[in-house]
């Protein structure tokens, strides 16, 4: 099946209905045989990117990095990593991508640099007091020799957020690993500087940008200690309280300069904001009408597989962002999370969950997730707004959670002494064709294997095993995308819930269209009077109604 691209100048707030596929590009395609993957094998999947029917990439960040986060560590970011291509594979991708009917969003990092980028090599240098570390978070230690760092603030991947310069000197905060210094965004050079890197991207033709940890720029003046002020998420979240360093008001400022910058041009770019908030009513704050378009909506990503968890969490999303008019947004998994089919074969105890390290040691039954990974798909892909598809999830991928230790990249494996394995079994490269790794993820005779191995047994998970199969992830995804773009009631919109019995959740749209999910109800759920099935994640029952762990897209 090869669809027509879409004419991109026809639709001008494409971003509410949008279905963005992100590519990893570490672990998408390698063009050139070194074993990561890169900007031509990008390119030379845009026919498989516009048959699937996505409408527009998200690639995570391509620019010149050492490295210490997977290149969430940037040290130049108007540049492409020798690694991953040149300026001009990228602006090839571009234009390429435009041809095929897909638009392209980048991944800006304004929280920190690498510890490599000229600005903090210039601060490291320069010395306390200088106008160089005024870039970013430099600080005296506490104690009388300052041996202790400033304030109690941990790293995301471990330890404390702080390190020193050599045995005596200032520290500086890093909230990620010690080559990702935060930058000072109450400096002007800092915000002056971002905005000049938006429009570099803007002007090559880049149509988004994904915002990483958008909720962290400000920090409360003084630095005070974050003490135990719980920072939970889900039904039993409690009263929000404003923390020193994620999600304070004063960030907003800074995306209501860069919706401006955004809107100044012909074709207006757009903004997904990376934000994990604690309230939901905290991310609609993120794309009111003068600030960011659209946001991760990670509430339903951690949501257990049951009816009472999503119904109440899409219940609560759909009302804060229709307070503020933008549309939600559904996402199932990215390169930060276990994989959901992996997520699913687990008990659903009723936690949110989102990490490979939370699912350690519990029984998995793989089929089990994958059959609920299908019924996902159709869920995520019938909810008003738009929707992200993480490379791999199309094929029912995994995650692959007996990655050999020696293979292990990600920080936290190191800064939590080897007791968390962090998020590379999620980051495993694409499966393309063939019988035995690299299966096609890179050329033949390539100089080395791909950066983290593959199991034998995605040989049939192949984009090649299931092209031609009608029964397989792939072509329940590229059939679903297919009735998403012709159908007028999916995409944006609103939706109104079904009475069903306990166990299963159902909602029409209009014109003519209901999505019914059996989520455990004890008996098959029937399917409603004089509707016809467009499309199901698993066959029914004789009877013709919907089992258990079963979705199904109705004509109503
Ligand atoms: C975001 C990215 C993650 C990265 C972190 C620090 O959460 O998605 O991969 O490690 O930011 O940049």
């Amino acid at each position: 099946m090869t669809t027509s691209p879409k004419d991109l100048r026809a639709d001008g707030e494409w971003w509410r209905s949008a279905v963005i596929y992100q590519v990893y590009i570490r672990s998408f395609a390698d063009g050139d045989g070194d074993g990561l993957g890169d900007i031509e094998g990008i390119r030379s999947r845009l026919p498989y990117l516009q048959d699937l029917g996505v409408d527009a990439i998200w690639i995570n960040p391509w620019y010149p990095s050492p490295m210490a986060d997977a290149g969430y560590d940037v040290s130049d970011y108007r540049g492409v990593e020798p690694r991953f291509g040149t300026l001009a594979d990228a602006a090839a991708l571009i234009a390429e991508a435009h041809e095929h009917g897909i638009r392209v969003l980048l991944d800006i990092v304004p929280n920190h640099t690498s510890d490599q980028h000229p600005w903090f090599q210039a601060a490291i240098a320069a010395g306390p007091g200088s106008p160089e570390r005024e870039r970013y978070i430099f600080r005296p230690g506490r104690g009388d020799d300052g041996a202790q760092p400033p304030n109690d603030w941990r790293s995301m991947f471990g330890g404390s957020a702080w390190s020193r310069v050599g045995a005596a000197g200032e520290w500086y905060l890093h909230l990620f690993a010690p080559g990702q210094p935060d930058v000072d965004w109450e400096h002007p050079e800092v915000r002056a500087e971002f905005t000049e890197t938006l429009r570099f991207w803007f002007d090559r033709g880049v149509d988004g940008f994904r915002i990483d940890v958008a909720n962290s720029l400000i920090k409360a003046p003084g630095l005070p200690d974050a003490g135990d002020l719980p920072l939970s998420f889900g039904p039993d979240r409690g009263e929000y309280a404003q923390h020193p360093h994620w999600d304070r008001d004063e960030v907003h400022e800074v995306y209501r300069s860069w919706r401006a910058v955004a809107d100044s041009y012909a074709a207006p770019r757009v903004f997904v904001a990376e934000a994990w908030v604690t309230h939901p009513y905290r991310l609609a704050l993120y794309v009111r009408r003068d600030e960011l378009h659209t946001a991760f909506n990670f509430e339903y990503l951690m949501s257990p597989w049951t009816a009472g968890a999503l119904r109440s969490t899409i219940t609560e999303t759909l009302a804060e962002h229709a307070v503020v008019g933008a549309p939600p947004t559904w996402v199932l998994s990215n390169h930060d999370v276990a994989r959901h089919v992996s997520r699913y074969a687990r008990e659903q105890t009723g936690q949110l969950t989102h990490t490979l390290d939370e699912l350690v040691g519990k029984p998995a039954d793989l089929q089990l997730g994958l059959r609920r990974a299908r019924a996902a798909a159709l869920l995520t892909l019938a909810l008003p707004g738009g929707a992200y598809v993480y490379q791999g999830e199309e094929l029912g991928l995994s995650e692959v959670e007996d990655l050999p230790e020696d293979t292990l990249q990600d920080p936290t494996w190191e800064r939590s002494d080897h007791t968390q394995r962090g998020r590379d079994g999620c980051r495993v490269p694409i499966p393309w064709s063939g019988d035995e790794p690299p299966f096609g993820f890179s050329p033949d005779g390539a100089a080395g294997p791909p950066w983290l191995p593959q199991p034998a047994d995605w040989k049939a998970l192949t984009v090649e095993a299931q092209s031609d199969d009608p029964d397989s992830m792939l072509s329940l995804y590229r059939r679903a995308l297919e009735i998403r773009r012709e159908h007028p009631a999916l995409g944006d919109g609103t939706m109104t819930w079904l009475d069903l019995p306990d166990g299963a959740l159902g909602f029409a749209r209009e014109p003519g269209f209901a999505c019914v999910v059996n989520l455990s109800a004890s008996d098959a759920v029937r399917v409603p009077a004089e509707a016809d099935v467009l499309l199901a994640s698993a066959p029914l029952t004789a009877g013709g109604d919907i089992p258990v762990d079963t979705a199904v897209w109705l004509r109503t």
